[in-house]
């Protein structure tokens, strides 16, 4: 059995990119106990987490109990899959209702009883233990360092405009799509949403009204190595023109909020309701729609007027004047 250890800025959203990974991959979340998933699923499912961008890490499940004592208990019974040396390395998660003072300890003689050395400072395996209702040990397989996505970060790019999603969003709302093949983005800006989408190897298509972000966002998909990619200059809300006879699999994207430097002198609404009927038009039926709009616009209303059905949405307060929902639609 596999884990995952979501984020918990946005974990709604964060648990449903695990479930779109699994629905690809074939598998399941079993369980929740806060940020913590059990995932019914096999090293099959590798390259499809791999994909995640709001997770922490995932690992191989080895134990779980009901008290530190079972825990203890539990991880004697097993052979621990170490690989040379280890270090156990605990999380209490905010809803631990356990006392776990010394069970890291207590939990290292255990498998260092195995016959397994001790390495606290460069160990070959992170043995996790993680506290929530229940209690779970296991070892952890891939970590999502923040470093990979903090040097794309809209000021670490070659091409630099303030307006852009934090990479870990973006390679989100690009899972959320269930894409396994390419990705459009009608309002691409800077590039960022692509730029992830891209990274995981999936043929990217981008549109913006400006020229100088169709040049901008060229400069950084090259920059992190994406080849694959179409950019366009053109007008979200005429994409059948853009792209005739052409229908995605998937979409992506993020539109102006209503600054009257990114709106392009149009009025914000229109502009959405608009685009929303030439997404619909442009993409294949069954395929996804993922796309943020500010809160005070009625994104689910519109987009159901144009024959989108929402699957999920998620609230996200940027500050004190932009709060906005990230939608899931699909094409019905
Ligand atoms: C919020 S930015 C996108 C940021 C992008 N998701 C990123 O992460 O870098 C919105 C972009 O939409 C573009 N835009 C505005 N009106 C447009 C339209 N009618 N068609 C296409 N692009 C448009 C703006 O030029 C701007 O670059």
């Amino acid at each position: 059995m596999l884990y995952v250890e979501i984020l918990g800025n946005l974990p709604s959203m964060a648990r449903d990119e695990v479930k779109a990974m699994l629905e690809l991959a074939g598998g399941r979340i079993k369980d929740q106990d806060y940020l913590f998933l059990k995932l019914d699923a096999d090293g099959e499912a590798f390259p499809y987490l791999d994909r995640l961008g709001l997770t922490h890490e995932y690992g191989e499940l080895i134990v779980e109990a009901g008290s530190p004592g079972e825990l203890l208990k539990r991880a004697g019974e097993v052979r621990w899959p170490i690989k040379g040396t280890f270090k156990v390395t605990p999380k209490t998660m905010a809803n631990c209702r356990h006392n776990v003072m010394g069970l890291p300890r207590k939990f290292g003689a255990v498998v260092n009883a195995q016959g397994f050395r001790v390495n606290l400072s460069k160990p070959d395996t992170l043995v996790r233990v993680y506290c929530g209702e229940r209690l779970y040990a296991g070892i952890r397989l891939r970590f999502f360092d923040p470093k990979d996505f903090e040097g794309r970060k809209a000021q670490h790019r070659p091409f630099f405009r303030p307006i852009s999603l934090h990479p870990r969003v973006s390679r989100t709302l690009v899972n959320l799509t269930k894409a396994r093949r390419e990705i459009l983005d009608p309002f691409m800006g800077a590039g960022g949403i692509l730029m992830e989408a891209g990274l995981l190897g999936l043929k990217v298509y981008g549109v913006d009204i400006k020229p100088e972000m169709v040049e901008g966002a060229g400069i950084n998909l090259r920059h992190y190595g994406i080849r694959d990619y179409r950019l366009k200059l053109g007008d979200a809300t005429r994409l059948e023109e853009l792209f005739p006879d052409r229908r995605f699999e998937a979409i992506a994207t993020d539109p102006p909020y209503g600054t009257s430097a990114t709106l392009a002198g149009r009025r914000r609404d229109e502009l959405y309701r608009k685009a929303l009927e030439s997404m619909y038009n442009v993409l294949k039926k069954g395929g996804r729609l993922v796309t943020a709009f500010p809160a005070n616009f009625n994104g689910r209303k519109e987009a159901e007027r144009v024959g989108f059905r929402l699957l999920e949405r998620y609230y996200q307060r940027v500050h004190k004047s932009l709060d906005r929902w990230f939608y899931v639609f699909e094409k019905v």
